[in-house]
């Protein structure tokens, strides 16, 4: 045991020598090469632009070519082929001064050429191997396109739906969104940046971007530190720790100092407390948008930028016009510029780029891993378990692979629209629809007939604003009346009707935010006179966020929530329609009942006048006259064709020691009639403390499949760890006390037990 330990000794010092050295030689390389550079030329590393091929906003980068002759230019996004990126990079190795590579950047969100669900839907998968394997995918595909830097993890929590970005993250919870946010870098990462199928990360959008007040884009956050510290900050920690190479600052305000220029968040917290050692990039003209935050003109703002730690300045090129004048006239020091250019420079060193500027140009492995079957066969598997089963009265799925089907509704025939927001390098032109995804499982075992049902929205306005980047649904002229009766009586031919409908993809995603959330009005419309036939009607919903279904729970036999599932989204219904797939989907941002509960999240506080969840108006306490506090699908709810049985909770020991731990263990049962999985989540509530403390919080979860009949024990381990928590000075503390633990399906339905920490 000794030697094993004497040897794992030595191969640790021996690894942080290594990683010693390797460090020491990059410094020197580093050093050597800025040592070579005028002050133009690292104010040039500090700016990144587009090469146009997505923008998001109005300012579009102009004259690259020159500017790379020039030295004037460190990275550049949005820019793909390897053609194209070797041909861009000849410019930089051939025809700059100082040969300095360009890093290339790009959104890779939910994969690349092959697209897999959106990030909601991929965390709603609570599969951290398969989301992993996703971005794994991801990299494979981007590096062989000549890519070497990914957008990516969206890490931020937001409890507010109305927010369109809800989509690209993985919801409400700080403990979940922290796993995937592990599980993206590393997928992306690998254990070597330099490998020619790795690419560096860039958690974003820090910070606080998911709390914008109302929901509303691009608007300002005003929050406890307590809060942030419990809540909203854990997520790009996890990012950081896990290793992730970059991170972007967010638009918004934060209690007055927006996030592009505020030095509290980019270097006393990102640096010297967490102590980030990569690359910070603001967003998409964040640094000229200081200005209409109110901050000062270009110059200003640029210089407040620099100081507050960023180093890198997207699109807007207020460092490279402004920079140089602000040193001279002394408003900002070289030490920042130098520190900005040698973050840029490590970056690009650790990617491999001064070794071999080409590593990630090569046209043949392009051909052979872009959207190869594979990836493919794993986007199906992987939409397939984001899918949410939300209802599912008397069984009506799954369905019987026989009779006629009619799909029926705006999202029955849009292959553009299967990708989902933030899906960039999707070939639109090539992604099935639903319908089409689905007759290519089913053959002819399925007579399959469709119709348009109602146009995606009543307001032609808001169907372009809607369906924007190519994402088109046809628009019927007649009126909505017309086309609906046509529908019914596609319907009426049919044994059984699938009425896919909901959102469109650009209906969230940035810049979408909404103030209603129910599914539109015509649509709505549609739906009633599809159950008016008395047809069995299944609900397969497309969406970016939670909505307010309220009414369709009352009315729909069963819906399926399938979000926007990527390339292989109607193959990946049809698997799980007619239960080839048993849906394990669970969600992970809160349904409400109305937008009247918005901001709702299960790990409230419980108020000093709690609700007691009758369902009734209880006068004098925390609730609202004209709805009950519940959700209507709480975080963590998804069903199965399936039913499981949970025991109670048995604890190995209901002391903690400090220090130690203890283990919480229970039996689950698989008591109905398929093979399925099962996500088991365990919450925590500290009953006392210095400061309040939500009524629970998610501490664990496993994923386990039951063969039908079978019965499992899941264990849990509990440590002093996870008991912790930032007090009102924000030290990080635990607290003795009395804890109760609940395991269950979802964050409702849940045993519980209690346990004390000593
Ligand atoms: C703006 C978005 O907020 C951000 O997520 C994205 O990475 C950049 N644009 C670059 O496209």
């Amino acid at each position: 045991m000794k030697k094993v330990v004497g040897t794992f000794l030595l191969a640790l010092i021996s690894w942080h020598t290594g990683v010693a050295q390797s460090d020491q030689k990059m410094n020197r390389f580093i050093d050597q090469l800025m040592a070579k550079m005028t002050v133009e030329e690292k104010i040039g590393q500090l700016n990144l632009v587009t090469g146009g091929e997505a923008t998001t906003g109005t300012t579009v980068s102009t004259d690259v070519e020159s500017k790379i002759r020039n030295g004037q230019i460190g990275g550049i996004f949005s820019m793909s082929t390897p053609s194209k990126i070797r041909k861009t990079q000849e410019i930089a190795i051939k025809q700059s001064r100082l040969k300095i590579p360009i890093i290339f950047g790009m959104d890779v969100i939910h994969g690349y050429r092959t697209v897999f669900p959106i990030p909601l839907g991929l965390a709603a998968t609570w599969d951290m191997g398969l989301i992993q394997q996703s971005a794994r995918i991801a990299a494979e595909e981007a590096t062989a396109d000549g890519i070497n830097w990914a957008f990516s993890p969206m890490v931020d929590i937001s409890r507010d739906p109305r927010w369109g970005r809800i989509s690209e993250g993985a919801g409400e919870d700080t403990y979940l969104t922290s796993k995937v946010a592990e599980a993206i870098v590393y997928g992306f990462q690998g254990d070597n940046l330099a490998a020619h199928n790795t690419m560096m990360a860039c958690v974003k959008h820090f910070a606080l971007y998911g709390a914008a007040e109302g929901g509303r884009d691009y608007n300002s956050t005003d929050m406890s530190l307590h809060r942030m510290y419990n809540e909203y900050l854990p997520s790009y920690k996890a990012a950081i720790d896990a290793g992730a190479g970059s991170i972007m600052t967010s638009f918004n305000d934060i209690n007055g100092v927006p996030a592009s220029a505020n030095k509290w968040l980019l270097t006393d917290l990102l640096r010297d407390q967490w102590g980030f050692k990569g690359l910070v990039v603001t967003d998409y003209t964040a640094v000229n948008e200081l200005t209409a935050h109110g901050l000062g003109d270009l110059q200003h703002v640029s210089s407040l930028s620099l100081n507050a730690g960023v180093d890198m300045d997207m699109v807007g090129e207020g460092f490279l016009t402004t920079l140089k004048k602000s040193l001279d006239e002394g408003k900002v020091n070289l030490e920042a510029i130098n520190r900005a250019c040698r973050y840029v420079l490590e970056a690009k060193y650790k990617l491999g780029l001064f070794e071999d500027p080409y590593r990630y140009c090569n046209e043949q492995r392009a051909e052979s891993i872009i959207g190869s079957v594979a990836n493919h066969a794993k986007a199906r598997e992987v939409a397939a378990k984001s899918f949410v089963l939300l209802k599912n009265a008397n069984q009506l799925l799954p369905l019987k692979k026989s009779g006629t089907v009619a799909v029926i509704g705006p999202l029955a025939n849009s292959g553009p629209n299967m990708p989902g927001t933030w899906s960039v390098s999707a070939e639109l032109d090539k992604t099935s629809s639903l319908v089409d995804g689905m007759k290519a499982v089913l053959g002819n075992k399925v007579n399959m007939i469709t119709h348009l049902g109602s146009n995606l929205l009543e307001d032609s306005t808001y169907q372009k604003h809607a369906t924007m980047f190519g994402r088109t649904i046809p628009r019927d002229l007649r009126k909505e009346e017309e086309i609906i009766a046509e529908a019914v009586k596609v319907a009426q031919q049919a044994d059984v009707v699938v009425a896919a409908l909901g959102e469109s993809s650009e209906m969230s995603g940035e810049s979408s935010s909404r103030s209603e959330l129910d599914i539109p009005k015509n649509q709505q419309n549609l739906l009633k006179a599809l159950l008016a036939t008395g047809k069995p009607v299944v609900l397969v919903l497309f969406t970016g966020r939670p909505l307010t279904l309220t009414w369709e729970d009352a009315h729909v036999p069963a819906i399926l929530n399938v979000w926007f599932g990527g390339t292989e989204t109607g193959k990946a219904v049809a698997d799980v329609l007619f239960g080839d797939v048993v849906p394990s989907g669970k969600i992970t941002a809160t349904f409400p009942r109305n937008v009247g509960q918005i901001p709702i999240y299960y790990a409230h506080k419980n108020t000093g006048r709690p609700y007691g969840n009758s369902g009734d108006f209880e006068k004098f306490k925390s609730n609202y006259l004209d709805v009950s506090n519940d959700p209507l699908y709480p975080f963590g709810y998804g069903l199965s064709y399936t039913t499981f049985s949970y025991g109670d909770i048995h604890l190995d020991n209901d002391i903690l020691e400090n220090n130690g731990s203890i283990h919480a263990s229970i039996d689950i049962t698989n008591t109905g009639n398929y093979d399925a999985e099962e996500t088991v989540q365990l919450y925590i509530q500290d009953l006392v403390g210095s400061v309040t403390r939500p009524v629970k919080e998610l501490k664990g979860f496993q994923k386990i499949f039951l063969k039908k009949g079978e019965r499992k024990t899941v264990k849990f381990e509990i440590r002093v760890d996870d008991l912790k928590f930032f007090d009102s000075a924000l030290n990080y503390v635990v607290e003795p006390g009395d804890f109760n633990v609940y395991i269950g399906p979802n964050s409702r339905d849940v045993k519980v037990k209690a346990f004390k920490l000593l």
